[in-house]
């Protein structure tokens, strides 16, 4: 990692009360760099690459190996905006394997790297911002424990469960994260967390559609946004283009062309 990246992460921590701050998936080096001249302030190199641009049913079977090749095309668009890697299922087992996996991200470009989970994670956070690499958290759904989990489900509907999320976002800010990323928390319990952590929370699936935020930022999937990937779209997410329609429309004006 570079100083640049952490004045870049620093950036992003000090967008908290200013501004909403905006986050988008980009898993190739075209979307990294029309999402960077657009304006983003963050993109996200997101293990849901497995699902929307390898044809995997999840995000668990996406290794460091894809990662890095994804990471290292996007970074090589993207000159402003912070670059993150996630860090895949089972690339952090320990807090030694952890900081392995991310130095690797930070060597195919990323700025920053973001992981999954609450307080059982601080120690690999600590062990990885320790050595000078942003991290960003993610906390309420895990979409890497959606086999355990049986399913894409909100949380925080019970107030032990929404205690469980606030106590891990604070720990994960306790263990130095830039900022967390909050997927499928009630619009309550995401306020509230929001409320109470000093750096942003990036939020997905936690507002009533097309509502009020509820966190500092948001992030979506690209495909979400530009309707590029017609077969699943999530019931948070808002399409503000038809991509899939026009490659559609335009491969076959092509094909009666010839
Ligand atoms: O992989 C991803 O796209 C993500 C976002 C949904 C936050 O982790
Ligand atoms: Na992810």
């Amino acid at each position: 990692m570079s100083v640049n990246s952490l004045q870049k992460a620093e950036a992003i921590r000090a967008l908290k009360g200013e501004r909403t701050i905006s986050m988008l998936t980009a898993y190739d080096y075209p979307t990294g760099r029309l999402l960077d001249e657009a304006g983003a302030d963050a993109i996200l190199v997101g293990d849901s690459l497995g699902m929307v641009m390898l044809g995997f049913p999840d995000t668990t079977h996406v290794t460091l190996d894809m990662m890095l090749h994804h990471t290292s095309a996007v970074a090589r668009g993207v000159t402003n905006a912070l670059v993150i890697g996630d860090m895949p299922i089972h690339s952090y087992d320990t807090p030694k394997q952890a900081l392995i996996t991310a130095s690797a991200l930070i060597g195919a470009g990323a700025d920053a790297v973001k992981l999954e989970g609450g307080v059982n994670q601080v120690e690999k956070v600590r062990c990885i911002v320790g050595a000078g690499i942003p991290v960003i958290g993610h906390h309420g759904m895990l979409p890497q424990r959606v086999i355990e989990e049986g399913g894409y489900k909100k949380k925080g509907k019970t107030e032990a469960e929404a205690d469980a999320i606030l106590e891990g976002a604070l720990a994960l800010q306790e263990a130095g994260c830039s900022a967390i990323v909050l997927e499928s928390v009630i619009p309550a319990v995401a306020e509230r967390i929001t409320a109470a952590l000093e750096i942003p929370t990036i939020g997905i699936g936690c507002k009533a559609k097309d509502d009020q935020q509820t966190c500092d930022g948001e992030v979506a999937v690209i495909t979400d946004v530009v309707g590029s990937y017609p077969w699943f779209v999530p019931p948070f997410a808002t399409p503000r283009a038809d991509v899939a329609g026009e490659i559609t429309r335009a491969v076959r004006e092509y094909i009666s062309a010839i």
